[in-house]
């Protein structure tokens, strides 16, 4: 059965999981591996790819804040899954699941490295009862972040992670709503430059590729969706939630990091909006929607 569209953002509970002291040195990155590595171009000239070197401590304290924010201002029952150092980008929980309504497709995610995080993810959402779907066909790819649920829709982002037999699965698996598929251009997932910031409203960053994603989902789309234009794609990575007591809620990229985007934020005046430090996990790819699985059990 689909969701009705005035649940959209509900939810009771969070997965989240900890964060490995592999991550710094080992975790994935478009920039080409932790610290710095040397790339060799086709004209066999070698040049040196600096990246910036992820501060664990830090990394730590405002994953801790993320956990807080969840836990103790939104009320959420959080499942704190540990961190396994074998997997170092395990933290990054989104990418193990997508979870509409009371079914859990878990995902078979594109990187080979990340396959064995989906084994946690499994067994807690099987101890909250959800009814879980494994994706078993190996020739299957899908990374979490390349989904985007608006309400009445998916939309499954096509990129080195996610592949066509990935999308089939997923729609296969959520006959109730329209699946549409979006090439990702330019960033490792279709939310690295959007996400939905409420009902019916889609964030979405004023890059080029970003702009492009957002023009193929509008062509695509019977329905009409509000935009939230933000002058930075990675500050279109924010995180919505409809909480009874509080209403509108989201969590966003704060003044210091994005100080433009944040303006755009402020003007949101019908949500409680929640300004969260992400500068560090940002080294290796990871936006705020990365860091969680939100789910809405039934009482
Ligand atoms: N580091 C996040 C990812 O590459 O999947």
């Amino acid at each position: 059965m689909a969701e009705s569209l005035s649940n959209f953002g509900r939810c009771t509970h969070a997965i989240v999981r900890d964060i490995p002291d592999s991550l710094g040195k080992e975790a994935l990155r478009t920039g080409g591996g932790g610290g710095c590595c040397k790339e060799q171009q086709q004209q066999e000239e070698v040049v040196e790819v600096v990246v910036s070197p992820v501060d664990m401590a830090r990394a730590r304290r405002e994953h801790d804040l993320y956990v807080a924010v969840l836990r103790q201002k939104l009320g959420l029952q959080v499942v704190e899954l540990p961190a396994d150092e074998s997997l170092p980008d395990c933290v990054f929980v989104e990418d193990t699941a997508v979870v509409c309504g009371d079914t859990a497709l878990l995902t078979h995610p594109g990187a080979p490295s990340r396959r064995r995080e989906v084994e946690a993810t499994k067994k807690v959402l099987e101890d909250l009862n959800f009814n879980v779907v494994e994706m078993t066909d190996e020739a299957a790819t899908l990374d979490g972040g390349d989904i985007l649920f608006t309400g009445r829709e998916f939309f499954v982002g096509l990129s080195k992670r996610t592949n066509q037999r990935g999308a089939e699965i997923l729609a296969d698996v959520f006959k109730d709503y329209a699946v549409s598929k979006v090439s990702v251009t330019g960033t490792l997932h279709l939310k690295s430059y959007c996400s939905m910031a409420g009902p019916g409203l889609i964030a979405i960053g004023s890059s080029e590729h970003a702009q492009k994603a957002l023009k193929i989902m509008q062509e695509m789309s019977e329905h009409r969706y509000d935009k939230l234009t933000l002058p930075d794609d990675e500050a279109a990575n924010c995180v919505y939630l409809y909480i009874p007591s509080k209403g509108h809620v989201l969590l966003h990229r704060t003044p210091e990091e994005f100080p433009e985007s944040a303006k755009v934020f402020e003007k949101l005046k019908d949500h409680m909006l929640i300004p969260v430090s992400n500068t560090e996990l940002a080294k290796v790819d990871g936006g705020l929607t990365c860091c969680s699985i939100l789910l809405n059990k039934k009482a």
